[in-house]
């Protein structure tokens, strides 16, 4: 229970599924946590969720649209005021959109790429200098099957996820000789209230959702969050001390 004790990390997007199942296990395992959302008011339910999941956890709840490229700089310096350095970073944020591409309008590849990717890279820019001092610094990039499995009908949403894994390639060679890893997840079909909330005019419940067999993967099921949580854990800690530029594929064997 103590693969993140000491350490400090900022989780964007930690009001989704993802986000909140890394943010409790984070906790279980020690960390002081920044959590980041746009949604305030789930942002507030994770926080009371995790708080009392993990009774004395330090945690800060920072609401900010991680889209908007001030905002990598003052999650930072609030993440620093509050607890004095940044050890890991998750990027995790990101939006949907189901524009095929022949009608892909350009407000929404900017909005896909300014929270699905960029944010990613301004955050990464903005904590490195807290990630070099920590010596054991980790950024973890939430990325998707489908930046290798693209899909008809999410063509902005499959390309920076695409993005995603080149950026976390790069950023590990420039890191390696300051000491931080890069390393990505790569989630397949994961049952998070986002998706619950998508099925629902179908009339299909979550456990419905639990117990289909999906074709999407070679396992046949959803994924629970928790599931892509300890990749995510893994990868943050030093237990993965010789991993960097490194994907973690989380999605049952994804059927191509
Ligand atoms: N659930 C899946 O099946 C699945 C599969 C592959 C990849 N992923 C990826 O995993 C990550 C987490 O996904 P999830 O399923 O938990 O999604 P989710 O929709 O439940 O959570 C995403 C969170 O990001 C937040 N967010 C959106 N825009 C933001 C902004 N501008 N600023 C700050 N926060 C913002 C949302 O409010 C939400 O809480 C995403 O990057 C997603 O693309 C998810």
């Amino acid at each position: 229970m103590t693969r993140l004790s000491g350490k400090t990390a900022i989780i964007t997007g930690a009001a989704g599924g993802i986000g909140a199942a890394t943010a409790q296990l984070f906790a279980e395992e020690g960390a002081r946590l920044a959590l980041v959302d746009i949604d305030e008011a789930v942002l507030a339910e994770v926080e009371a969720m995790v708080k009392a999941a993990v009774p004395g956890v330090d945690l800060i709840a920072i609401p900010a649209d991680v889209g908007q490229e001030s905002a990598a700089a003052e999650i930072v310096a609030r993440t620093l005021e509050a607890f004095g350095g940044v050890d890991v970073l998750v990027n995790n944020a990101g939006i949907r959109s189901y524009e095929p591409l022949d009608a892909a309008k350009a407000e929404t590849w900017q909005k896909i790429l300014s929270v699905n990717l960029l944010s990613y890279a301004y955050l990464a820019r903005e904590a490195l200098p807290a990630l070099r001092r920590s010596g054991k610094g980790a950024i973890v990039n939430i990325s998707s099957t489908h930046a290798f499995n693209p899909r008809g009908g999410m063509g902005q949403y499959d390309v920076a996820k695409a993005g995603i894994i080149s950026m976390t390639k790069t950023l590990a060679f420039e890191e390696v000789g300051h000491g931080v890893r890069v390393n990505a997840v790569c989630p397949g079909l994961t049952l998070t209230p986002f998706h619950v909330r998508r099925f629902a005019p179908q009339g299909k419940t979550e456990q419905d959702l639990r117990t289909e067999k999906v074709d999407h993967n070679i396992m046949q099921r959803w994924a629970d969050p928790r599931e892509v949580a300890w990749p995510i854990l893994w990868l943050a800690s030093d237990e993965a001390s010789f991993c960097t530029a490194s994907v973690i594929m989380a999605d049952g064997g994804t059927r191509v």
